[in-house]
């Protein structure tokens, strides 16, 4: 996973402690890891660091969870008998061969690279280190649970998500690593104890992490084609490892796309189509939103970020209109005007969190903010969609057998 995959909630401000912390030991954790050995680490590591509050957002990204039972029956090749297990072995075959075994590999350009980096770009470099790795470590946590728990059922899909647990174990190690040549380390065994999960259906998680596995191959390979172009921008290396590395989200997405496919009352009705529609608008308001915060990281690498996050979500829908049964029609204009006033709204939300009224009067702000922003939302949903798909609908209509 590479992509923020947080999602349209209620706002919940419940103050957590923040996993970030100034530490050497992690600077040594190498890139496997495993829940158990997380959890030890998370009880020696509170007791030992002082960690500042900070707030669970509505934007920040989420770990995720899922019913686990219904999973198995999805999986299990006597009851869908829709499961291509030939192109589940092709696949795994592809996940054995392990193109980035040896890709993850830094040199000391790195440190030197970061100490360079100084001023309001560094606070905001850390940032996009932290939430990154984050939203990887994310995609690893799940993935290696599926891979545990999918394992009798149906033991070729069982492997495919614990292989891609190990590429998202790498990515998320690799970014921590990154954060230790700023003299930091995201306590990932902390997190994995401390952090909400989100509850989401199989049929969810398939729409959500398929979107993020895709729009995160679309953000690593817009960047690391902008600065192949533009190397004076190149002022940290990690953005040359995207190339390869963001081959790994797109594999993870077409595992996503077989899997779907082999799940066709997720694409073939009209309540598919209703849930395509919001789960596109969610990953991409979400991006765009969390960006327009951060332009500052964008500008420092000689990006607009408006213009990459368009050029993001454009690429991310025409690729995600090949599965989805319905895409939202991103290329319209108005579509852009919409998330732009949604930005505005955005603003004003966050200046009222950020002033000093009593909790009650920012309430009472918020309360005109929120209804604007759900209104444009709706608006954006409700926007006339593009019909989409590759799954055949007639194929799986129920038939009669003589
Ligand atoms: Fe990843
Ligand atoms: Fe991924």
């Amino acid at each position: 996973m590479a992509a923020e995959m947080a999602l349209l909630k209620p706002i919940s401000f419940k103050p957590e402690t923040s996993p970030l912390k100034t530490s050497a030991k992690f600077s040594r954790t190498t890139y496997r890891f495993s829940p158990k050995m997380a959890a030890t680490q998370a009880k020696e590591t509170t007791k030992k660091s002082g960690k500042a509050a900070i707030k669970e957002t509505l934007l920040a990204p989420r770990f995720y969870t899922t019913d686990f039972d219904e999973m198995e029956t999805l999986f299990n090749t006597e009851i869908n008998k829709n499961l291509n297990q030939s192109e589940f072995e092709a696949l795994l075959q592809e996940f054995k061969t392990d193109y980035n075994q040896t890709h993850f590999v830094r040199n000391k350009e790195f440190k030197e690279a970061a100490d360079k980096i100084q001023g309001p770009l560094r606070q905001i470099f850390v940032e996009f280190l932290e939430r990154s790795c984050t939203a990887e470590f994310s995609g690893f946590l799940l993935y290696k649970e599926l891979g545990r728990r999918l394992k009798k059922t149906n033991p070729v899909v069982a492997e495919i998500f614990s292989l891609m647990s190990r590429d998202e174990a790498r990515h998320a190690g690799f970014l921590n690593k990154g954060l230790s040549d700023f003299n930091l380390a995201l306590d990932l065994g902390f997190l994995t104890k401390a952090r909400k999960y989100t509850f989401f259906k199989p049929k969810f998680i398939f729409y959500a992490t398929y979107l993020s596995e895709k729009i995160g191959y679309w953000r690593y390979i817009t960047i690391y084609r902008h600065l192949k172009e533009n190397p004076e921008y190149q002022v940290y290396p990690i953005f040359k490892y995207f190339e390869n590395w963001c081959q790994d989200e797109n594999r993870h997405g077409d595992f996503f796309s077989a899997l779907m496919k082999a799940q066709p009352q997720f694409l073939n009705d009209w309540k598919a189509k209703l849930w395509s529609r919001f789960f596109c608008l969610s990953v991409y308001v979400t991006m765009y939103l969390n960006d327009c915060q951060r332009t500052a990281f964008y500008e420092g690498i000689g990006l607009n970020t408006k213009e990459f996050d368009m050029h993001v979500i454009i690429e991310t829908n025409r690729t995600t209109a090949r599965i989805f049964p319905a895409v939202l029609d991103v290329e319209n204009p108005e579509f852009k005007r919409k998330l732009d006033r949604m930005v505005e709204i955005n603003q004003k939300l966050l200046a009222v969190g950020e002033s000093d009224a009593p909790a009650l009067v920012k309430n009472i702000q918020r309360v005109p903010l929120i209804a604007a922003l759900a209104s444009e939302l709706l608006a954006a949903y409700l926007m006339p969609p593009i019909e989409s798909g590759s799954v055949d609908f007639a194929e799986f209509e129920p038939q009669l057998v003589y």
